[in-house]
């Protein structure tokens, strides 16, 4: 029932070219000013990159690479060594990455290439009773599968960093789910978006993300690095809220990654109040659509 997803960093291939090396040898004499006009020599293609990189371009390569006290060679470090990020909170949205070690932050934070492959099911399907003026929701099910694949296409290396991720890159199902009105998209019980949730008051869709996966939600106890697992409910209860019928009682039946369509599900179809049992079929992201009877 769950859904799947499997990130595949492609690595680019890392061009040493060697001839050049030889060219000092056999051409003219040319004398090096700097370690850093050494290592370019051979590593001319991540020279580029750091030249282009938003961040760390002043910095030479034996900043990072010491050289290696046993032996003759340069280290290789991690990102953690400098950078004191942690992935590991139960709320980050990309715990899984912490893993990958230095691989997960070049993933978001670098222009190269990350291939994403995802399934989850093609349907959710359940009932929402009123049960003596209680919602229940019932006979939750999820039907067929999606597989999903997307490719960044992106052709820069891994020194090439950008302090400014974009979702987009990996979430390009959430985006196209978006612009046909699903994932988040709060319609009111007028047909317009819901204000505190539209689209319209933020100045990127990237933005407008954020607000509900907030890392630094005052409202939560922890912070997240990237961004926060949420759900409407859990959000809502923060923020002081309720919901007639005592729904969010029951919505904490429905698994996690399915809630949000839930409450999207009735707010897109204009706020149906169950008299007494209606049926929901949603199509899951990203082809969102509704179906009721
Ligand atoms: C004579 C050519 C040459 C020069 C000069 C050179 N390198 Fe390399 N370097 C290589 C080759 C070849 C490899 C192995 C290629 C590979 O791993 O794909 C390599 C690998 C590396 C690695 C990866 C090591 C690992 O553990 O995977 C690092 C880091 C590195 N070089 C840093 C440097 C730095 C810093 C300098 C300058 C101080 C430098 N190199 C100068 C040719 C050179
Ligand atoms: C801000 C720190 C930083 C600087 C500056 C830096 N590197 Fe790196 N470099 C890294 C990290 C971190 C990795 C390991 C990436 C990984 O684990 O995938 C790396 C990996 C490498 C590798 C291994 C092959 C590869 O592409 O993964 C080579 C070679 C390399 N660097 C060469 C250089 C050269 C040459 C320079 C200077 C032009 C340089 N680096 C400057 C941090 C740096
Ligand atoms: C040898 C230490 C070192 C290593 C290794 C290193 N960095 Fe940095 N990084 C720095 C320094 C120093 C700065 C500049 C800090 C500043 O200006 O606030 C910086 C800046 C940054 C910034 C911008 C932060 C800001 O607040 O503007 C990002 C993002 C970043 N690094 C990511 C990475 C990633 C990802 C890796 C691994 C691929 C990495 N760094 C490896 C030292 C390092
Ligand atoms: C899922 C994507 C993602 C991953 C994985 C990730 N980051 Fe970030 N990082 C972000 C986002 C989002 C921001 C906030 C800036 C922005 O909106 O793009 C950020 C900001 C930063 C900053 C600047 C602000 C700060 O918090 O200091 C640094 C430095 C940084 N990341 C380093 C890292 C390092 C090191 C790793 C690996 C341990 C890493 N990041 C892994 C998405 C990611
Ligand atoms: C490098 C690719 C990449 C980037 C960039 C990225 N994500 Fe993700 N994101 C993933 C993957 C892969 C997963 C699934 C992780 C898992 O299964 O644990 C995920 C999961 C999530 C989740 C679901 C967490 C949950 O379990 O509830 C949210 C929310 C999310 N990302 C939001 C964002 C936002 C917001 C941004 C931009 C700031 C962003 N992501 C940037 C790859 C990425
Ligand atoms: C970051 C926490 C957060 C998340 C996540 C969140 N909301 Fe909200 N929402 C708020 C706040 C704060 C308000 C404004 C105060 C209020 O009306 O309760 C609001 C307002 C609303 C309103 C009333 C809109 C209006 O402007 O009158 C609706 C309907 C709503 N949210 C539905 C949802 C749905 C559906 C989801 C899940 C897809 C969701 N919310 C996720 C915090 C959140
Ligand atoms: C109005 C609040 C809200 C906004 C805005 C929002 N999300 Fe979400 N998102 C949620 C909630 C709530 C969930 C999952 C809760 C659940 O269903 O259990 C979620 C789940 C996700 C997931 C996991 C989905 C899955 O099926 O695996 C990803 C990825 C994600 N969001 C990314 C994004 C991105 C990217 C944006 C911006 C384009 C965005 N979200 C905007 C509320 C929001």
């Amino acid at each position: 029932m769950n859904k799947k997803y499997y990130i595949i960093v492609i690595l680019a291939i890392l061009v040493t070219t060697l001839s050049q090396t030889v060219s000092f040898i056999g051409g003219e004499h040319k004398l090096y000013q700097t370690v850093q006009d050494k290592c370019a020599k051979c590593h001319g293609d991540i020279k580029n990159q750091l030249s282009a990189s938003a961040i760390h371009s002043s910095y030479s390569c034996i900043f990072c690479h010491r050289k290696s006290t046993t032996n003759h060679t340069n280290t290789k470090p991690v990102c953690q060594d400098c950078h004191e990020v942690l992935l590991n909170d139960t709320l980050e949205a990309h715990g899984d990455f912490a893993v990958l070690g230095s691989e997960g932050c070049i993933a978001c934070h670098t222009t190269y290439n990350v291939v994403i492959n995802y399934s989850r099911p093609a349907y959710i399907d359940y009932d929402i009773t009123n049960s003596s003026g209680e919602w229940i929701i019932t006979n939750f099910t999820t039907i067929g599968t999606l597989n999903l694949s997307y490719n960044t296409q992106r052709d820069g290396g891994n020194h090439d960093l950008s302090e400014n991720t974009s979702c987009r890159d990996c979430h390009r199902d959430i985006f196209d789910a978006v612009s046909i009105g699903g994932h988040a998209i709060v319609i009111g019980k007028d047909g317009r978006q819901a204000s505190t949730h539209n689209t319209g008051n933020y100045t990127t869709l990237k933005a407008w993300c954020l607000s509900c996966h907030n890392g630094s939600d005052p409202k939560f106890p922890t912070k997240q690095h990237s961004a926060r697992k949420t759900t409407c409910d859990e959000c809502h209860e923060a923020y002081g809220g309720s919901h007639p019928y005592n729904l969010y009682a029951s919505i904490k039946t429905v698994p996690h990654l399915y809630r949000s369509l839930v409450c999207i599900a009735c707010k897109s179809t204009g706020w149906p109040a169950p008299n007494a049992t209606m049926h929901f079929r949603v199509h899951q992201e990203p082809y969102f659509d509704v179906t009721t009877w």
